[in-house]
């Protein structure tokens, strides 16, 4: 191997040892069309220990591998000059650029930098972050550019994820779990959501989980798992599955959200069947309901406003949904998700297990008083659960 190459790795080995590597990138690939197009890399803290997070950046994913010193040598010695030419290590007082020509010849550039930098232990800071936008599943799944950065026309979608994963962490935190946390996510869809509680339980709450993305269209589920796999995300899978067929063994958390219809339904009697401790849905398109209150022809002095109507058969719908949880011994809240301004499906339904004797009776003349007033037979989750 050429000197050079030898000094450069020294100088990355001195650097690492001795905490003063601020970043490094290796670019500028020996195939044209090398897959790999260059690699990033950063020192992070993961459990009190100081590694080096290598960012491969592939033509159309990404994919994150933390070393230690020595390993991250290893790597440097197989891609310098096998793989890159360019090389910079970035230290806090200095630049060390290594170029290797086509023909094989390394130089290399030392210059002193004007003030002295501080090498960034992102990981730490990131790790107290609810959602980190440069993880990259986000960019795989369009929300980000490859730098992390959320683009703009995902920014209310962000902000939706975000105000997601705060609600379910204050749920979640105070739970006790035994062992791994099995959580369904029935109607998971692009997996915005499924991503966002992904790393809100195992980056930020540390726990281990057995996350299952129900979805019912394949194209979607092939996508994520692909997505999945690239970044090596233990305890996460896309099932291609409808909610009423998906066969669950154990289940702690329940949630659907934007389920359409009596998918919410489906959702919400499984968890209840399977004993799950937190049920959480957004209920979505309530068309159920609404056409039993429009069959029976019974309006009253709010219904009979068609949009009346539409809203009427939203809150009866949920109200009997937030009732029949109470029914089954879970203790209901309705929430709002997010503000009007981002989705207009904002109501947050959340149902907590609890030891508590319903009264049973109450909560069954609550639920025939509302149908009787607005004419209604059935409500599809009754005919699910009783
Ligand atoms: C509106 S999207 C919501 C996606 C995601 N949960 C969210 O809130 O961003 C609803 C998803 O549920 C899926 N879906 C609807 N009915 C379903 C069913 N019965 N079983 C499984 N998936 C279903 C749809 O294919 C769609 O991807």
């Amino acid at each position: 191997m050429s000197d050079n190459i030898d000094i450069f790795l020294n100088r990355v080995a001195g650097a690492a040892e001795q905490s003063l590597l601020v970043k490094m990138t290796l670019s500028k690939p020996v195939q044209k069309h090398d897959e790999l197009r260059n690699i990033y890399v950063k020192p992070v803290l993961i459990k009190e220990k100081r590694l080096f997070a290598f960012t491969y950046h592939y033509e159309r994913r990404d994919e994150v591998k933390n070393y230690d010193v020595g390993q991250m040598l290893g790597v440097l010695k197989e891609m310098l000059p096998q793989r890159f030419l360019n090389a910079v290590l970035f230290t806090v007082s200095e630049d060390v650029t290594l170029l290797v020509s086509s023909k094989g010849k390394a130089t290399l550039q030392t210059k002193k930098v004007q003030e002295c930098r501080e090498p960034d232990l992102e990981h730490d800071k990131q790790k107290n972050r609810l959602i980190n936008p440069s993880n990259p599943w986000w960019y795989q799944l369009g929300l980000t550019t490859r730098e992390g950065k959320i683009t703009a026309d995902m920014q209310h979608k962000f902000k939706q994820i975000y105000k997601y994963a705060e609600i379910v962490e204050s749920l979640i935190k105070p739970m006790k779990f035994d062992g791994t946390v099995h959580v369904a996510d029935m109607g998971a869809g692009k997996g915005y959501l499924t991503f966002a509680l992904y790393e809100l339980l195992t980056q930020r709450l540390h726990l281990n989980v057995d996350i299952k993305g129900v979805e019912i269209r394949p194209d979607l589920v092939l996508k994520i798992n692909e997505i999945i796999h690239s970044s090596n995300l233990k305890g996460l899978e896309f099932v291609e599955s409808s909610i009423e067929a998906f066969r669950l063994e154990k289940l702690d958390v329940l949630i659907a959200l934007h389920a359409c219809n009596t998918a919410t339904d489906d959702a919400i009697a499984k968890g209840i069947k399977a004993g799950a401790e937190l049920i959480v849905c957004a209920p979505c398109c309530h068309k159920q309901i609404r056409q039993e209150m429009e069959r029976s022809g019974k309006v009253d002095a709010i219904t009979r406003y068609g949009i009346f109507l539409e809203r009427q058969a939203v809150m009866i719908t949920d109200t009997i949904r937030a009732l029949m949880m109470e029914y089954y011994g879970y203790k209901t809240q309705v929430m709002e998700f997010i503000e009007m301004e981002h989705t207009p499906k904002n109501v947050l339904l959340v149902g907590k297990k609890t030891d508590k004797v319903p009264d049973r009776l109450l909560i069954s003349k609550q639920i025939s008083d509302l149908k009787q007033r607005y004419g209604i037979g059935t409500h599809y989750l009754e005919t699910l659960l009783h």
